[in-house]
């Protein structure tokens, strides 16, 4: 077992300690590690920015006011918790669920007067009463975030959220259909549209748009695309 520390999070500590996490046969343990080492502080997190998804936000903005009140939204690794927030804000009964214990107290101090209920789960090891229950399931930067070698598995383990006539909303950075790379350095890994279809295969793909990322983003040296595709149960 290698034990691993990290004092002071940069994208080169995030690639070494999730390649640990992985030899050491326990490839989601990290997102933990980061949490924590974080001690509070915003600047420990690569990914926080504390607002929510610039990509979620146009698509909210594209929806019919009435497409929110009363349904229930599902939230996979929600990190810091902006994205849950902003959806509860809309009137949804918001479930919001991390890997990470630490991440789940630090929403919990963040918005001790939200109606969001927030859990600690493994997307992998969900309550089977949530199966089918979600009209709106959101994804943002999970399947990018974690090791090829799991990453299917986690995909396929979103359809099943979704209700009768819901949708599913999967956010990321856009990997080119032409890019070969055999083993790509990460994470985050973009994503290519054909792995994301062929891995959500029973919804249907309903949209899929790439922007250029607007936000500030501490991660560097990456592609700045991004992808936001929607998938729903019956078309
Ligand atoms: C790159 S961060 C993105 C966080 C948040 N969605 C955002 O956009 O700021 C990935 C998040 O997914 C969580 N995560 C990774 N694997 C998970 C799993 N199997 N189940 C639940 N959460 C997971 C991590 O703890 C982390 O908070």
């Amino acid at each position: 077992m290698i034990i691993i520390s990290v004092n002071n999070n940069n994208f080169l500590d995030i690639k070494k300690i999730a390649e640990i996490a992985h030899i050491n046969g326990n490839p989601l343990s990290w997102f933990e590690t980061i949490y924590s080492d974080a001690n509070g502080q915003i600047e420990g997190i690569p990914w926080a920015n504390l607002i929510p998804n610039p990509n979620l936000l146009s698509w909210i903005n594209a929806q019919k006011d009435n497409y929110f009140k009363n349904k229930k939204a599902l939230i996979i690794g929600c990190g810091l918790g902006d994205d849950a927030i902003a959806l509860s804000k809309l009137g949804m009964d918001v479930y919001a669920f991390d890997i990470s214990e630490t991440c789940i107290k630090w929403c919990q101090n963040r918005f001790p007067n939200s109606d969001v209920q927030w859990f600690v789960y493994n997307l992998l090891e969900l309550p089977n009463s949530w199966k089918n229950n979600f009209d709106l399931v959101v994804e943002v930067h999970i399947l990018q975030a974690v090791h090829s070698k799991i990453r299917n598995k986690l995909a396929k383990a979103l359809s099943p959220l979704v209700s009768q006539d819901g949708n599913l909303i999967c956010i990321g950075r856009k990997r080119s259909e032409n890019d070969n790379a055999l083993n790509p350095s990460g994470p985050p890994w973009p994503l290519k549209k054909s792995w994301l279809k062929d891995q959500i295969e029973d919804l249907n793909l309903i949209e899929y748009q790439i922007t250029d990322n607007t936000n500030p983003s501490r991660i560097i040296n990456m592609e700045n695309q991004r992808y936001i595709a929607i998938f729903k149960k019956n078309k």
